[in-house]
């Protein structure tokens, strides 16, 4: 399998972790990026003890000055970015009725504007070379919707409509574009939700628990294959059936 440059957005995260190394077992070369550069640096020598090298350049993805000159430095470093994880995000949750403009802001800014701030710069090079896997990790509440998350659904669902419109744009150049939708998985994000609600939303689950990190790596893996070629603006839902659909 041929080596690539992949960057992966909020890759010291519980799920960006797992596809860091999920992609770097494959013999990519991978890099994320870091806004506290102590808990990176530790991060880093965790990644390092485990024999997984990664290119990390200090970036906040709400920014697209600071998305693009991560976006640089990793390829000035590495060379042009040819996988595209859009991982980062993060949750606000509370009722539409109370929520504070900041908190419907800060949701859409760093889980949609995020994919306008770190793709526009990646894009053309893609398209100059003839090849490139982008990915967008959406979430099953941008399918179905979610009690407190009218922020983060409507973020998440639009993650969806960039990359079929995407996609589009650029299938004849060798670029898939494809949304991977996970249902809840376990880490810090799902575990900040309050026990008793977790309860109730575990007990929803056809398979009778959570998500792991690496069951969502696993998709990506199989969509950055050279394999995968045919397979562009598709969402694969992988929740353990706590939402089916066709
Ligand atoms: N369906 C129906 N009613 C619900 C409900 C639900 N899912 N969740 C809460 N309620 C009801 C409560 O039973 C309560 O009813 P009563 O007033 O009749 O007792 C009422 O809503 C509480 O409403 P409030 O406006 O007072 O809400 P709150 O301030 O207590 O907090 C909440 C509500 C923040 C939404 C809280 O319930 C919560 O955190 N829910 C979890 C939301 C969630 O799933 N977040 C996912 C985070 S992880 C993630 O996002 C990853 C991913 O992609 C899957
Ligand atoms: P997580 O453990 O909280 O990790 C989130 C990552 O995003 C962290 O590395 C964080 O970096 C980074 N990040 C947040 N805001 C950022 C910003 N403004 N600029 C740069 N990086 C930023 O969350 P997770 O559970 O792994 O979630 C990863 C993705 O999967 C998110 O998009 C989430 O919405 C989605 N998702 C998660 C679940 C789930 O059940 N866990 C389900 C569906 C979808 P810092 O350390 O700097 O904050």
């Amino acid at each position: 399998m041929q080596s690539r440059v992949a960057l992966v957005t909020g890759g010291t995260g519980g799920i960006g972790t797992s596809i860091i190394k999920r992609l770097a077992s494959m013999g990519h070369k991978v890099a994320t990026n870091y806004r506290d550069e102590s808990r990176a640096k530790a991060w880093q020598e965790k990644m390092k003890a485990e024999g997984i090298e990664v290119t990390m350049a200090k970036g906040d993805v709400t920014s697209a000055d600071e998305a693009q000159a991560m976006v640089r430095e990793i390829e000035n470093r590495l060379g042009p970015i040819e996988i595209l994880v859009n991982n980062a995000g993060i949750t606000r949750d509370t009722t539409f009725h109370k929520m504070k403009p900041e908190q419907w802001n800060d949701v859409i800014c760093t889980n949609l504007n995020s994919v306008y701030n770190v793709t526009r710069p990646v894009i053309e090079a893609m398209r100059e070379r003839k090849w490139g896997r982008i990915i967008q990790i959406s979430s099953i509440n941008g399918l179905k919707g979610q009690y407190g998350q009218a922020n983060y659904a409507a973020a998440k669902a639009g993650m969806h409509g960039f990359t079929i419109s995407l996609a589009r744009e650029n299938a004849k150049l060798g670029i898939t574009v494809n949304t991977i939708s996970p249902g809840y998985v376990a880490t810090d994000m799902v575990m900040a939700v309050p026990e008793e609600v977790r309860a109730k939303i575990a007990a929803d689950i056809p398979t009778g628990r959570l998500g792991r990190p690496d069951e969502i790596a696993y998709a990506v893996a199989f969509l950055v294959d050279e394999e995968a070629s045919w397979i562009t603006g598709s969402n694969l839902d992988i929740n353990g059936g706590h939402h089916m659909g066709w």
